[in-house]
């Protein structure tokens, strides 16, 4: 379709059926709906009619390539031009083959993993019918209690562009319009919805603008660059008003300033939640402000297709804005080739064949084994295939192992860490015993010490259900639940070795883990070949490479704390500090208990002295940072070397260091690399208080080392 020939489409349209085109419905609505879809937030009796239903633009959440067809047959039929639905839905880490969560993505620094996992998701989401997603999520994440930090790859906002664009990438390919089996990428949620005070979810959130477009815009922006088709508006507020409503957020910021022209969609029930929000008296007040903020389609409420058609009538919204928003949908619409072929990839046979083939599920594996991270070790793994391990606590049979957002995941389908190391040590060398999450009875502790006291080791498998994080999914106690923490006491207290595994979607506090257990490998949410990829890890199958993208706190009472903080006036340790009044906890460390960019492996990596090539940069010029890394252990492993850089003065206050790259790097036994950085102008550049992005002049420092916390300090300085 041209664009005369869309234009003369919106033309043939009427108000109402404009006004319909900007609503998304569950698929509960449709004619020729088989179930009720994905429900991601509070459904209610809309009020709307039939007609409404008919004219509507497009779906969320359906069940499968047969349900598509159907609703989109039926769909077809009763619009009076005949225009197709978009068909979008919450695939985010997977549709049927399920990856490991966000955030553990985010622990495999592995851009081209990320980027395969969303390819897969995207041909099998694709196939079944689907043509957005609402992924991925860029929200900056600096506290663990709230829920959706395992959408997220964590704190740092460049490592989540990088990811963001990888994602973006796999969805959408290069050519949305001509690649087969993509989808259109929606990222979200715009903007800061990962700064909700408290870390509970919908809060509000508040910041100076110098702080969101330093740290938290980043990450949107750089999808955007990458092509990213849509835009979702977040549940919070931004400068005390609701995003979905906020002008100066989507419209002189997203639109003007930064060019999108893409769809913008209201999070499911947002429109309407500019009432209890207090900036709206009723439905009507937020249709205009979110029309006029420049939110085309809305989810899940009503109000646009309630009362816009009487706010162009009265005058106060100009019809041209409608028409834009309906411009757009149409516009996407045929960038999916819907006009042609509105099932596009659905396919119910390829369905069969391709969900959760071997393939993809190999490829789930791959990244189970890159993403989690080893946490402790004191000469306890890898296990001995000839030694008998006791597999006891909550995950040691659990299917729970997909974790909140798995889509069409089927819990059944995830290969449990039970099945796992059967496969590996036989049925002999493992028992295994189990109790709630939550809950222990006293027969299933003591069955789980029988199992103990009969074993060489004990491998704990300890966790959070995945409904304990996810949307809606916020604790204010980030130890783990129930009584596992007494679990490892008395487990301990046997005397034998200890490995704990953990299943979780968010830093823990891992006070009554970290000291008790001889090893700690963190799994997260490993997906449907999650039980065989951390098997493999814990039997040295495959070394653990991943490495943490948040920060591990000491105690929920130290939440936000992350790697790339400021230093303050008072800071602890300088050498005119007073003991007192600085700035510090009585009772715990300022550092975190586990930093950024931390992880070990069976390999031993040693660094060499690291050299700059120079102790001056000019804006032509480029400076390399060398530094040689050995592996001095009898494993072959995978390294993460890491660069971080700190402006010693600047305008405005600078973090303590900030990741500015990083090489991942796989080393035989005794083999040692020169890893060498380039350091560049563009790399020094930040906001100035007046929100200008350039750098400045002066000293800096550069660090090097295996996380954010190990590094070796070196000095340069940028020449004007
Ligand atoms: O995409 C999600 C969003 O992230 C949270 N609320 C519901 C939406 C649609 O399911």
């Amino acid at each position: 379709m041209t664009d005369i020939q869309l234009q003369s489409l919106l033309k043939e349209m009427t108000l109402t059926e404009k006004i319909a085109q900007l609503l998304q419905l569950a698929p509960a609505f449709y004619e020729g709906a088989d179930s009720a879809g994905q429900i991601t937030g509070p459904l209610e009796g809309m009020g709307i009619t039939e007609e409404t239903v008919h004219h509507a633009g497009s779906v969320l959440g359906l069940g499968g390539a047969e349900e598509a067809i159907a609703i989109q047959d039926a769909h077809i039929r009763n619009h009076r031009l005949s225009i197709p639905l978009v068909a979008m839905a919450d695939v985010i880490h997977g549709y049927r083959t399920i990856f490991p969560v966000p955030l553990a993505l985010g622990s495999s620094w592995n851009l081209e993993l990320a980027q395969r996992s969303a390819a897969i998701a995207a041909k099998e989401a694709s196939v079944a019918g689907i043509h957005v997603t609402f992924s991925p999520m860029a929200d900056l994440t600096r506290d663990p209690r709230w829920g959706r930090v395992m959408e997220s790859t964590g704190e740092d906002p460049w490592l989540n562009s990088l990811f963001a664009r990888a994602f973006v990438r796999g969805y959408q390919g290069v050519d949305l319009s001509k690649e087969p089996y993509k989808l259109a990428a929606c990222i979200k949620h715009f903007a800061a919805y990962g700064a909700a005070e408290g870390g509970r979810d919908y809060n509000t959130v508040d910041m100076s603008e110098w702080m969101r477009r330093e740290y938290y815009m980043p990450s949107y922006r750089a999808a955007l660059e990458e092509g990213c088709e849509m835009v979702m508006t977040a549940f919070n507020t931004v400068d005390g008003v609701p995003a979905t409503g906020n002008r100066r957020l989507m419209r002189d910021m997203l639109r003007d300033e930064w060019g999108f022209d893409g769809v913008l969609i209201s999070d499911w029930g947002a429109v309407k939640e500019m009432i209890p929000h207090g900036v709206a008296e009723d439905e009507r007040e937020c249709a205009l402000k979110a029309i006029e903020a420049g939110v085309d389609i809305e989810m899940m409420t009503p109000c646009y297709v309630h009362h816009l058609q009487e706010l162009v009538e009265s005058g106060e919204v100009d019809e041209a804005l409608i028409d834009e928003a309906v411009m757009r949908i149409l516009k996407l619409k045929r960038k999916l080739g819907l006009f042609e072929n509105p099932h596009r990839y659905a396919d119910p046979a390829m369905e069969r064949e391709i969900l959760l083939s071997g393939e993809h599920r190999a490829a789930a594996h791959e990244a189970a084994l890159k993403s989690c991270v080893l946490l402790k070790n004191e000469a306890m793994l890898p296990l001995s295939k000839t030694a008998k391990v006791a597999l006891i606590g909550p995950f040691a049979l659990s299917d729970d192992l997909l974790g909140p957002w798995s889509c069409m995941g089927v819990r059944e389908e995830a290969v449990t860490l039970n099945q796992g190391m059967l496969a590996i040590a036989g049925q002999s060398q493992v028992s295994a015993a189990s109790c709630g999450v939550e809950s222990m009875t006293d027969q299933e502790l003591a069955a789980m010490l029988a199992a103990a006291r009969e074993a060489d080791v004990v491998v704990l498998a300890l966790g959070e259900s995945s409904e304990m994080s996810g949307e809606a999914g916020c604790r204010a106690d980030i130890r783990l639940p129930g009584m596992q923490l007494e679990l490892v006491k008395q487990v301990k207290a046997l005397g034998k070795p200890v490995a704990v595994v953990l299943f979780n979607g968010r830093p823990l506090d891992l006070h009554g883990v970290l000291e008790e257990a001889d090893a700690v490998l963190e799994a997260w949410y490993p997906g449907s070949n999650g039980g065989a990829a951390v098997a493999e890890l814990l039997y040295g199958v495959v070394n653990p490479s991943g490495r943490l993208t948040m920060s591990f706190p000491h105690s929920v009472g130290q939440v936000p704390v992350y790697y790339n903080s400021f230093n303050t006036g008072r800071p602890q340790g300088a050498p005119d500090a007073q003991v007192r009044y600085v700035s510090q906890y009585l009772d715990i460390p300022n550092e975190p208990l586990l930093p950024f960019g931390y992880g070990l492996s069976y390999a031993d990596f040693q660094y060499g002295e690291a050299v700059l090539s120079a102790n001056e940069l000019n804006a032509d010029s480029k400076l390399q940072l060398s530094v040689r890394v050995t592996n001095a252990g009898r494993l072959e492993g995978e390294e993460t070397v890491q660069l971080y850089i700190r402006d010693i003065a600047g305008e405005t206050v600078r973090p303590l260091r900030e990741l500015k790259a990083f090489e991942k790097t796989a080393l035989m036994p005794g083999e040692s690399k020169d890893i060498v950085f380039e350091i560049t102008e563009e790399m020094l550049r930040y906001h100035h208080s007046d929100l200008q992005y350039k750098s400045d002049p002066g000293q800096f420092m550069v660090m090097v080392g295996p996380n954010s916390r190990d590094v070796q300090e070196l000095k340069f300085v940028l020449k004007a």
